[in-house]
C-alpha cells in the first residue's frame, strides 16, 4: 500500500542487493525507516522486538529468516535456526506454518536461490489471500455497513500488504465508497493509535482513533455498522485468538446486534487444536502498561512511567474470542459463518 504515495510491502525481498528489506514497525508513526539484511538472527530479533508483527508479516518474515539461514549456514538449519524461529512468538500460528514450509522444502531438497524464491512466493500468497479477502469483505461492508471499528493493526504491516481487516476497507475506498473507520488505539502498544491511523492517513481513508474503552459506547449510540480484526489463531471448531480487547469487542458487539467479522488467510487456522482454549497466549512484560514511548517536539523519542513505583501490572497480549460471538470469518477461500 502506499507510504507517501508510492508503494511498499512490510518484507519484501531486494533482489538488486540480495538481501530482506522491513520496515521498522517500532518507529511508526514517528520515523518511516527500512532495514536490510543478510543475517537471518537479525530476522528472528525483528520479531522478538516486534519490529515486524502482525501474525502473516510474522510468518513472511519467518520464510525469509529461514532461507537466509539455509544460505549462510546450513549445518545449523535443523539444530539452531529452525527452534530459533519457532521460539520467537508464541501465539500466531502462521510463524510455525512458515517454519513448516521451510523445512519441509528443506527436507525435499531445495537450495540456495529456491529457498528465497519460496519464500517470495509464501509472502506473495499471503498477499494474493488478503486481495481476495478484501473483496469478500468488501461485499459484507457494502450493505451499508460503513461505519466500522477495527482493533489493532490488522493492515498491511502486519500482512506484507493489503492486510486482512483492512483489505475490504480498502477495497471499498479504492471503489469510490467513502468508508469511515474508528480506531481503536490498543493499548498498551497502540498498534490502532500508532499504525492502523498512520495507514488509513497514508491511503487517505477517514478515520478517528477511540480510546479502547470507547468502542461499547460507540456502539451502544448506533455509531458503529460493523467491527472488522483480524486473527493470531484460529481454531477448529472458529474460536479466535485476536488481540487483547478483542474478546470485550465481541461481548459488547453481541450485546447491541452489531456484525463482527474476522478476516484471515488460510496461514491463520490451526486445525490441529480442537478449541480456543488450547490456544498459547503471550504475557509480554509488564513495562508495556507502566511506561509509555512517545517523540518529544525535539523528535527524540522518550519514555515516561505512568503508574506509581511499587505498581505491578499483568499483560496477556492476546484474548480468545468464543465463536459464537463472530459474525462470519472470512479468508481468501470464502465467508464461514461458524455453527452455533
Ligand atoms: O502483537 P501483534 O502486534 O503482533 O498483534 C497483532 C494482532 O493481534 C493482529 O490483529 C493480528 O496479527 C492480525 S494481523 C493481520
Amino acid at each position: 500500500m502506499l507510504v507517501e504515495g508510492r508503494a511498499c510491502r512490510a518484507i519484501e525481498w531486494d533482489a538488486t542487493n540480495g538481501c530482506v528489506c522491513w520496515i521498522d514497525q517500532r518507529l511508526l508513526p514517528f520515523r518511516f525507516e527500512r532495514r536490510a539484511t543478510k543475517d537471518p538472527e537479525d530476522l528472528a530479533r525483528a520479531i522478538e522486538t516486534m519490529a515486524v508483527r502482525g501474525a502473516p508479516t510474522i510468518g513472511a518474515t519467518a520464510a525469509y529468516g529461514l532461507a537466509l539461514a539455509w544460505i549462510v549456514d546450513p549445518c545449523r538449519f535443523a539444530d539452531h535456526w529452525l527452534p530459533r524461529f519457532r521460539g520467537t512468538r508464541p501465539t500466531a500460528v502462521n510463524l510455525f506454518h512458515a517454519c513448516d514450509v521451510m523445512e519441509r522444502a528443506v527436507a525435499e531438497g531445495l537450495r540456495g536461490r529456491r529457498l528465497i524464491e519460496l519464500a517470495e512466493d509464501y509472502a506473495e500468497r499471503e498477499v494474493r489471500a488478503n486481495r481476495r479477502i478484501g473483496e469478500f469483505m468488501a461485499e459484507c461492508l457494502a450493505r451499508g455497513r460503513r461505519r466500522i471499528l477495527t482493533h489493532c493493526n490488522a493492515g498491511w504491516l502486519a500482512a506484507v500488504d493489503w492486510g486482512t481487516a483492512t483489505a475490504g476497507i480498502y477495497a471499498l475506498h479504492r471503489q469510490g465508497e467513502r468508508p469511515h473507520v474508528w480506531v481503536d488505539e490498543t493499548r498498551p502498544r497502540l498498534q490502532g493509535a500508532r499504525l492502523t491511523a498512520w495507514e488509513m492517513l497514508q491511503e487517505g481513508v477517514s478515520c478517528t482513533l477511540l480510546a479502547d474503552g470507547a468502542a461499547a459506547w460507540m456502539m451502544a449510540r448506533g455509531e458503529v455498522d460493523a467491527i472488522v480484526v483480524g486473527a493470531d489463531r484460529i481454531a477448529r471448531n472458529g474460536d479466535v485468538a485476536n488481540k487483547i480487547g478483542t474478546y470485550a469487542l465481541s461481548l459488547a458487539a453481541r450485546e447491541h446486534g452489531i456484525p463482527m467479522y474476522v478476516a484471515a488467510p488460510s496461514s491463520t487456522f490451526d486445525m490441529s487444536l480442537e478449541s480456543g482454549r488450547a490456544i498459547p497466549i503471550e504475557e509480554r512484560g509488564a513495562e508495556e502498561l507502566l511506561e509509555a514511548e512517545g517523540m518529544d517536539e525535539s523528535g527524540a523519542f522518550r519514555r515516561v512511567r505512568l503508574a506509581a513505583e511499587g505498581v505491578d501490572a499483568c499483560n496477556p497480549a492476546f484474548d480468545v474470542t468464543p465463536f459464537q460471538n463472530i459474525s462470519a470469518i472470512i479468508s481468501e477461500q470464502g465467508i464461514f459463518t461458524p455453527e452455533r
